[in-house]
């Protein structure tokens, strides 16, 4: 079937631009100016594409597209679902990126196939074909539809219902599924890889870049003082980071973007990932993992306290829920030691302030609410601790 062949050359593709390109900033660029159509089928239009698609996939079966603008979320891709005319049962989903990012399209594309690949839990890829109107060429993914609930879904319901025992039970089993997820394909410790090293500094040196050009109501907003000497502080920690990826932590997959609407609690009982193009760097040419897994743990422990700073959880839920994923996640996982946990957190806080800082006059802090303030505030407070520690080591 010519759809499975071309999820083929598209990871084949992914796969050589990834042993051939050894700087992530490179890559990036690379990724970015691709030339879909040279190694994917085009269907004319995007309904009408996907129609096409899904009777080759469901041969002989009557179906109908429908848009399924719940499933939309914040990075623009837009979500289809193909449903059997006679049964009414969704057979796929098709998630169709953006033009302007089909880089996402092909790393998420090379991490689903991958992680199918080491059995770790993740919507199966269909196929893959690009969608061309007047306007546009957007890449499609059509992937299996994973029946359940989000993360997000069953955190939002503890308000609702006071589902307490219930909750804790999924995070703890929540950190099981991440520990088993960061510890498959390989047991690797040793300096963090240069190439994920170069794309965390790549990341902080953006929202730095995004900083230096933040004006007075972006600060004021987020609550900065003295911008020279706050950035000043970021670049002095940023350096120590760089010594800290020298120490060895183990090499894994991750997901990168663990916000609680990337995990669904499927009606199987089992977590499954979504959304998992932002990772995908640290899936190597090999299809071997690459990052480093502190990120992910972090950043799961950071969405909780959001949710406490945004009134969400109270303290003694959040410091549950925080305790039962800490406790599922090291039945085999790795919990970093609290100066990775503070670095690791760093570039969580850097990934965030540079994306709202630069959509910021465009909605930014609407759709993502205070992190912003709330990760400037974690920020001050390591540069009170940095230098209450400076303090101490000159007297003594
Ligand atoms: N395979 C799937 N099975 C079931 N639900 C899905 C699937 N894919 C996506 N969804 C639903 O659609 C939502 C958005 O999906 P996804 O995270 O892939 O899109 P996104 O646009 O990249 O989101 P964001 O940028 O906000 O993270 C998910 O939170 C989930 O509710
Ligand atoms: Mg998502």
């Amino acid at each position: 079937m010519a759809s499975f062949s071309s999820i083929s050359s598209l990871t084949d593709h992914v796969a050589s631009l990834r042993e051939t390109i050894s700087d992530s900033d490179e890559y990036r660029r690379v990724m970015a100016n691709q030339d879909l159509e040279s190694f994917l089928p085009v269907y004319s239009g995007i309904e009408e594409g996907i129609h096409q698609i899904a009777s080759r996939i469901f041969n002989g079966v009557s179906l109908s597209v429908v848009s399924a603008p719940s499933f939309k979320g914040l990075s623009g891709s837009v979500f289809y679902q193909v449903i059997d005319s006679t049964t009414r049962k969704i057979c796929c989903l098709a998630k169709v990126f953006p033009e302007d990012r089909s880089y996402e399209f092909l790393d998420e594309v090379y991490s689903l196939k991958t992680y199918g690949e080491h059995s770790i839990r993740c919507p199966k890829v269909l196929a893959v074909g690009l969608l061309k109107t007047e306007e546009q060429k957007r890449g499609v993914l059509m992937e299996e539809m994973i029946p359940g609930n989000t993360l997000k879904y069953h955190v939002a319901q503890l308000s609702d219902l006071k589902n307490s025992e219930e909750l804790k039970r999924l995070f703890n089993s929540f950190g099981k599924f991440i520990a088993k997820f960061h510890q498959q394909g390989s047991t690797t410790i040793g300096p963090t890889d240069s190439y994920v090293k170069d794309h965390f500094l790549g990341i902080i040196e953006n929202a730095l870049k995004e900083l230096e050009g933040a004006d007075e109501q972006i600060c004021q907003y987020y609550g900065i003082k003295n911008k020279t000497s706050f950035i000043q502080f970021l670049r002095k920690y940023m350096q120590h980071g760089n010594d800290l990826m020298k120490h060895s932590a183990p090499r894994s997959f991750i997901h990168m973007d663990c916000n609680f609407s990337n995990f669904i609690y499927g009606e199987d009982g089992e977590f499954h990932l979504l959304d998992t193009y932002w990772g995908a760097f640290a899936v190597d040419g090999k299809k071997a993992p690459r990052g480093v897994p502190f990120l992910d743990y972090m950043q799961v422990i950071n969405r909780l306290g959001y949710l406490y700073n945004d009134g969400k959880l109270s303290s003694h839920e959040y410091e549950e829920l925080k305790t039962q994923f800490q406790r599922g996640y090291k039945t085999i996982g790795v919990i970093p030691e609290s100066e990775a946990q503070n670095f690791y957190s760093f570039i969580d806080a850097m990934l965030l302030l540079g994306g709202v800082t630069k959509w910021f006059h465009h909605g930014a802090k609407e759709l993502l609410g205070n992190c912003a303030q709330y990760w400037v505030a974690w920020l001050e407070e390591l540069r009170r601790l940095d230098e209450e520690k400076v303090v101490s080591s000159t007297v003594a």
